[in-house]
This record gives C-alpha cells, sequence and structure tokens, in this order.
C-alpha cells in the first residue's frame, strides 16, 4: 500500500443527472479516482449507478440534464467539444458494458472491431492495426486467430473478453467497468475479474468498477462508495467498508452477502426489507428513512451531507459522529417513529427502541469504530 497520495486522474464534482421523465437519477456525486486506483461503486439495482458511468463519457441521451464537473486529468468532460470528446472516449477512458453481445456489432469480425477505433484515433495503418488486434486478443486469453471469428461465434465470457480488448484499444488511462461479470456463470465472472485486474495492474490503468455485489468489488477494489437514491451515501477504503460500514445502508448491504468463513451469515444471509425509492417521487430527509431500522424521527425532515466517519472515510448518516453516535456516550432519542420500525424490523428490539438505535452500546466492539449497528433482518 503506498503512503504517497496519487493525483487525481478523475475528479467528479456536485454531478446531477435528471433524465426528460423527471428521475433524478445521479443528485450531487463528488468523488475522486486516484491514478492507478480501482475505484467500486454498488447499491441496489436504480441507485443511479449506470447513470454515473454513461455521463462520465456523456453517453446518456440528449434529453439528460447534467450539471457538475467531472475533470478527467483536469479537463471537463461536460465542456468539452465533441472532437476532443470522441479521442477521450477510447483513450482518456473506455468503458466496458454488462451484456456484450449487445454492444458488439453481430455483422463484423471482431478483429476488425477492435482495429477500427486504433486506425480512426491512433492513425495507425490498416496492416498495423490488425497486428495491434492479434496482439490484444492474446493479452485477454484468446488465440489471435479469433480475430475472423463474429461475435455470435463466441462464447458469452469470450465476447466479454473481446470488449475488454476494445476497451484497451487506444491505451486507456481509465476502465468504467459497468457489471463486467453479470449474465455469466461463477467460473467465468472469476476468469474476467482476474484478467481485469492483472491488465489495470500491468499497464497502470484506473479502474472504476460497478457491481451490486460488494464482496467482487472489497475483493478487487482500493475504494468503495456506496450510492443510494442517486447519492453516495459512503466512500471510503473498500475493506473498511465491506467489514464495519459507517452508514446504515452500507452496513445493509454488505449482511445481505455471506462471509466466507462464517457460516452463520451463510445460513443466514440478512437481507434489506422494502425496495428503494422511485427517483422521480424522492422521500424527503433522508432518503434511506422509509427502510432505515436505526432512523431517528428527524430523519423525515434532514438530509446529511456526507461527513468524515473515521480515517480516509465518509458517510451521510446522522448517527455517525454526532451526538448519539455509538461510542459518544449519549444516545439519541429515536422517538415514536424509529420505534416503530424497529418493532418491524426486528420484534426484539420493540421493548427497547433505544437498543435498535443505539445498539453499538450493547456491543462495545461496535462502538469502537463509531459506526451504527443494525440487524436489517
Ligand atoms: N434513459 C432513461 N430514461 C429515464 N430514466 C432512466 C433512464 N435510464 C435510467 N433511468 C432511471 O434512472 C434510475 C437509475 O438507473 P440506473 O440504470 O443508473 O441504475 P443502476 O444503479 O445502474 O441499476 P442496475 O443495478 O439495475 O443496473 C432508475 O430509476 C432508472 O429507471
Ligand atoms: S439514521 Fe437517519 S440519517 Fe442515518 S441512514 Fe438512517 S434515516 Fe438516514
Ligand atoms: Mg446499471
Amino acid at each position: 500500500m503506498t503512503t504517497t497520495p496519487s493525483p487525481a486522474l478523475l475528479e467528479i464534482k456536485d454531478l446531477h443527472v435528471t433524465y426528460a421523465s423527471g428521475a433524478a437519477a445521479v443528485r450531487g456525486v463528488d468523488l475522486t479516482v486516484a491514478a492507478g486506483t480501482k475505484l467500486g461503486i454498488a447499491g441496489e439495482s436504480g441507485c443511479g449507478k449506470s447513470t454515473l458511468a454513461l455521463a462520465l463519457l456523456r453517453l446518456l441521451p440528449a434529453s439528460a440534464k447534467l450539471t457538475g464537473e467531472i475533470l478527467l486529468d483536469g479537463e471537463d468532460v461536460l465542456t468539452m467539444k465533441w472532437g476532443r470528446l470522441r479521442a477521450v472516449r477510447w483513450a482518456g477512458a473506455s468503458i466496458v458494458f454488462q451484456g456484450a453481445m449487445h454492444s458488439l456489432n453481430a455483422v463484423h469480425r471482431i478483429g476488425d472491431q477492435i482495429a477500427e477505433p486504433v486506425v480512426l484515433h491512433q492513425h495507425a495503418t490498416p496492416a498495423a492495426a490488425r497486428r495491434r488486434a492479434a496482439d490484444l486478443l492474446e493479452q485477454v486469453g484468446l488465440p489471435a486467430a479469433r480475430a475472423s471469428a463474429y461475435p455470435h461465434e463466441l462464447s458469452g465470457g469470450q465476447r466479454q473478453r473481446v470488449m475488454i480488448a476494445m476497451a484497451l484499444a487506444c491505451d486507456p488511462r481509465l476502465i468504467v467497468a459497468d457489471e463486467p461479470t453479470t449474465a455469466l456463470d461463477v467460473m467465468i465472472q472469476a476468469q474476467i475479474l482476474r484478467l481485469i485486474e492483472r491488465l489495470v495492474a500491468d499497464q497502470g490503468i484506473s479502474l472504476m468498477m460497478i457491481s451490486h455485489d460488494l464482496t467482487v468489488l472489497a475483493d478487487t477494489c482500493d475504494r468503495l462508495a456506496v450510492m443510494y437514491a442517486g447519492r453516495v451515501v459512503e466512500e471510503g477504503p473498500a475493506r473498511a467498508v465491506y467489514d464495519t460500514a459507517a452508514h446504515p445502508y452500507g452496513r445493509a448491504l454488505s449482511a445481505a452477502f455471506p462471509r466466507i468463513g462464517d457460516p452463520a451469515s451463510r445460513r443466514a444471509p440478512r437481507g434489506l426489507p422494502g425496495d428503494p425509492p422511485d427517483p422521480s417521487a424522492l422521500p424527503g430527509g433522508c432518503t434511506f428513512h422509509p427502510r432505515c431500522p436505526v432512523a431517528l424521527d428527524s430523519c423525515a425532515e434532514d438530509d446529511p451531507a456526507l461527513r468524515e466517519a473515521g480515517a480516509g472515510r465518509r458517510a451521510a448518516c446522522v448517527l455517525v459522529g454526532s451526538v448519539g453516535a455509538p461510542g459518544s456516550g449519549t444516545a439519541a432519542d429515536p422517538g415514536p417513529a424509529a420505534a416503530a420500525r424497529a418493532a418491524s424490523a426486528d420484534p426484539a428490539a420493540a421493548a427497547d427502541p433505544r437498543a435498535a438505535a443505539d445498539p453499538g452500546a450493547a456491543d462495545p466492539s461496535a462502538a469502537a469504530d463509531s459506526t451504527p449497528d443494525l440487524d436489517p433482518a
């Protein structure tokens, strides 16, 4: 682990994206990816992960409204001219989407598809671009001879390897991988993840990896951001966020995944009741409050900003680092609404709602890291 802070390759500042439908899919996201590092983005379906990825290279529908700044090497993607943007889409940052079959052109051989951006953006001759395509296929573990295949002649895992080869074609500084292994079987998923990890490490590429699977991100990434209803609600070192999430939502998301070596978690993996809110009709206050088992009555009114939650960590929860947080020595009064929620989430907590709001008091080890504890099951 390096102790010298790396320069930021990507800085996202106060990014908002609203679709023409009125869906506020991304709401004030601030994130940084340091050069050569890997950032994971996690969150339930519909929380805005793909919208964020598409915004990075202005791949959203023209009717979507974007505000904020997306600085790639200091240059704002949102104000770039089209010619510059086209170059940046290959050489600055490139995207690997889920569902490779839909992203590849069915009527062109894969070698030609990989070679095309090399000709267009690196001004290579056709022969040099073909050699580059063959080399890239070998880098992603496919024989160069497969260059003459059409997408339908390849397996799902092989097509995803081709997508990765295309993403690497113009030596990007950043790869954005949006659910790169969804729809692949578990063995192939592991192979593709290891391949991405090896390539970004060998070539010093930065990675933004999107997944609903926190375990994959904790294993692959340096830092992890958890999104809820279009916002980053927690961010920090990946393993720390996974193991000791500071935000009740991050905590619930993490608890939903069984731990290797912890048989109890396999017998009773814990999920979060309810659904994320509709981004066209978000609840007031903290958007997580209708599902939050430790919500205070004030959470229906107050929407906390991200605040420090330990070294290099941020979380957007009123219980983090404030009066009433576990370890602060003062319990916040959860109020009657929280008592009712706690009762429905955990019948044992009905007898003492304060235990649900501050269960860290019952668990000194949880109190030590100033993270609110909860059991959403
Ligand atoms: N083109 C679009 N027009 C209108 N609304 C959209 C569009 N694309 C996405 N949305 C809405 O924006 C919200 C965020 O969607 P997004 O695809 O970014 O979520 P996600 O976190 O990537 O979800 P998943 O894990 O299912 O891929 C959702 O409510 C979705 O319905
Ligand atoms: S305790 Fe309140 S601020 Fe914190 S996550 Fe729950 S509802 Fe949001
Ligand atoms: Mg998505």
